[in-house]
């Protein structure tokens, strides 16, 4: 350590010391949060990420790579006469990471995935698009089995995109197709399966790109009403995708750029059942500012601001909140406890190998339903740098998984920002020893709920009896890359009913979602949350 930063030390250790002398506890000074690693190499570096409803999760990386850390199973190499970097490869750039056991099991996937999008569809399969070269217009499968099974990626050679794609962005619709958004070779969407319909030109993904493209992965939420929310550069427009109309054009959003390579990210934030589901708010974090990517040399600082707007409002305006800090190619998580997560990323620069140099190793916490000023605090710091091309993924433990990280064209496991092989998991708060005890514990609950229809959950309580009506929230599981997370999508549900019976044993009557717009069929994390200590989860699988 040098001498100055051995005396920052000093004066934050002291500072801290004073405060909590006179009884206050300054948010730098406490712990807030945990990080642990829980694989040391996994082999690859995730570029996309995805939890399954097996409680594995999908780890995706691009095939031109050149040699990763793990071998393909049984001896099989890969032979591609058109890859760039190695004809005949014998590793894996995709595995799969059982929770719990953390084993990592290398998986076969043919055609490159660098840079491409998906969703799970309704029966839990990841429908995944895309990609470079011989991936640009691939649809690829992959249906998860039971950890120890032997499920792998599939490619149906008849099943093509009718257009190439790269740095899409997909989002599961109400009749159970997924829409592919954008990219860099094309400025209109299409349908998976497209059933006939040819793609839709949309003027906007065209209009949003400028000289430095910021239109890449455009932001998109399904929205109460069934329409699209779809944002790329400064600006968004609701978007009827079933007649290929844009509804309304929203206002701009003041500040940087904020799709790829500029790096900021978004949700929408938890429906609310006691809304009837009809209000939607969406939050867009960080950025960097214009030419960042153009003179990457410069190192620009990031972006701080935030947006947020009701988007189902009829005169919808952005309320623009500042962040602790500067951040680019942060991942916005939603807590099972409604707040967002912004986790990962840099205070410099922008997207694009090498064009970072100051990552952001504290995760910000922001509570939506706080007073403007006072959403933000700072949490735990990790000690490994994510930057360019890494993931973070919501865990069914309310853990949040951390992954990938790679900011060079191939793998390069030395020096500065090496090409991060080892995944993490950041637990908030909420998971500290302290909160054990208000931590439910579901015994039951049902692995399928209609729309509309009432259920019944069973739990148990730790040693504190739940005070207040529970929370039952359902998050989807995303397909994160590139600082966005696709399909991410929290609805908080009516409880009409709980009953204490014997044995602390806990009842509690919840409505499903009324519909496919408020939640598009698939299987979701069910969070029974007590004063904001979420249980572990159980899938269901919703429709
Ligand atoms: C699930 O749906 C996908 C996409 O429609 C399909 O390819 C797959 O075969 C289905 N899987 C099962 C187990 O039905
Ligand atoms: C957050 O806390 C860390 C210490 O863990 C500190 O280095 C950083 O400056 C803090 N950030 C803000 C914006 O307060």
């Amino acid at each position: 350590m040098h001498s100055s930063e051995m005396k920052s030390l000093w004066i934050t250790i002291s500072f801290c010391i004073a405060f909590l002398v006179i009884g206050l506890s300054p948010l730098s000074c406490v712990a807030q949060g945990a990080w642990e690693i829980l694989v040391q190499n996994a082999g690859i570096a995730s570029m996309h990420t995805a939890v399954t409803h097996f409680d594995t999760v999908i780890l995706l990386d691009r095939t031109d790579i050149g040699a990763s850390q793990v071998a393909l199973p049984n001896g099989l190499c890969r032979n591609d006469p058109n890859d760039l970097r190695l004809k005949h490869d014998c590793t894996a750039h995709s595995v799969l990471f059982t929770l719990g056991s953390n084993n990592i099991r290398p998986l076969t996937v043919a055609t490159d995935t660098w840079c491409s999008s998906g969703q799970f569809v309704s029966n839990g399969t990841l429908v995944q698009t895309g990609g470079d070269f011989d991936g640009n217009k691939k649809v690829r499968y992959f249906s998860p089995c039971q950890p120890g099974g032997s499920c792998d990626w599939v490619e149906a050679a008849d099943q093509n995109l009718q257009q190439g794609r790269w740095y899409a962005t997909n989002q599961l619709l109400p009749d159970g197709r997924q829409i592919v958004v954008g990219g860099l070779d094309s400025n209109a969407v299409e349908f998976i399966p497209a059933n006939g319909q040819a793609p839709f030109y949309l003027p906007f993904l065209q209009k949003t790109r400028d000289s430095q493209k910021d239109n890449f992965y455009p932001f998109v939420h399904l929205l109460p009403d069934g329409n699209l929310f779809i944002f790329a550069n400064k600006d968004s427009i609701l978007y009827n995708y079933k007649t290929n109309t844009v509804v309304m054009n929203y206002p701009t959003l003041q500040g940087e750029p904020r799709n790829y390579p500029s790096a900021g990210s978004s949700v929408m934030l938890p429906l609310l059942a006691s809304q009837g589901f009809r209000v939607a708010e969406v939050l867009l974090c960080g950025g960097s500012q214009f030419g960042a990517f153009l003179n990457p040399s410069a190192f620009m600082p990031a972006s701080r601001t935030c947006g947020r707007i009701t988007v189902t409002d009829p005169n919808p305006a952005w309320a623009i909140e500042n962040m602790p800090a500067r951040r680019n190619m942060g991942d916005m998580i939603l807590l099972p406890t409604r707040d967002v997560l912004i986790i990962n990323g840099a205070s410099d620069g922008c997207q694009g190998w090498g064009n970072a140099k100051t990552p952001v190793l504290n995760p910000f916490w922001y509570k939506p339903s706080a007073a403007p000023g006072k959403r933000f605090s700072n949490l735990t710091a990790t000690t490994i740098p994510r930057v360019y091309h890494s993931t973070a993924n919501l865990l069914p433990d309310g853990r949040i998984l951390v992954a990938g990280s790679n900011t060079h064209q191939l793998y390069k496991l030395k020096g500065e920002f090496p090409t991060e092989l080892r995944i993490e998991a950041f637990s908030p708060t909420y998971l500290s020893s302290k909160k054990q005890k208000y931590r439910p514990i579901i015994v039951h609950a049902p692995a399928f709920v209609a729309y509309n229809s009432a259920f019944t959950i069973t739990m148990t309580q730790r040693t504190a009896a739940p005070q207040g009506t529970l929370e039952v929230n359902l998050a989807s599981a995303p397909f994160v890359t590139h600082s966005f997370a696709q399909g991410q999508r929290m609805l908080n549900l009516a409880v009409t009913k709980q009953t204490t019976g014997a044995g602390g044993i806990v009842k509690i009557t919840a409505t499903a979602p009324p519909n496919a717009m408020i939640a598009p069929s698939a299987y979701y994390m069910l969070f029974v949350v007590n004063r904001g200590v979420p249980s572990v989860a159980a899938w269901v699988h919703v429709g």
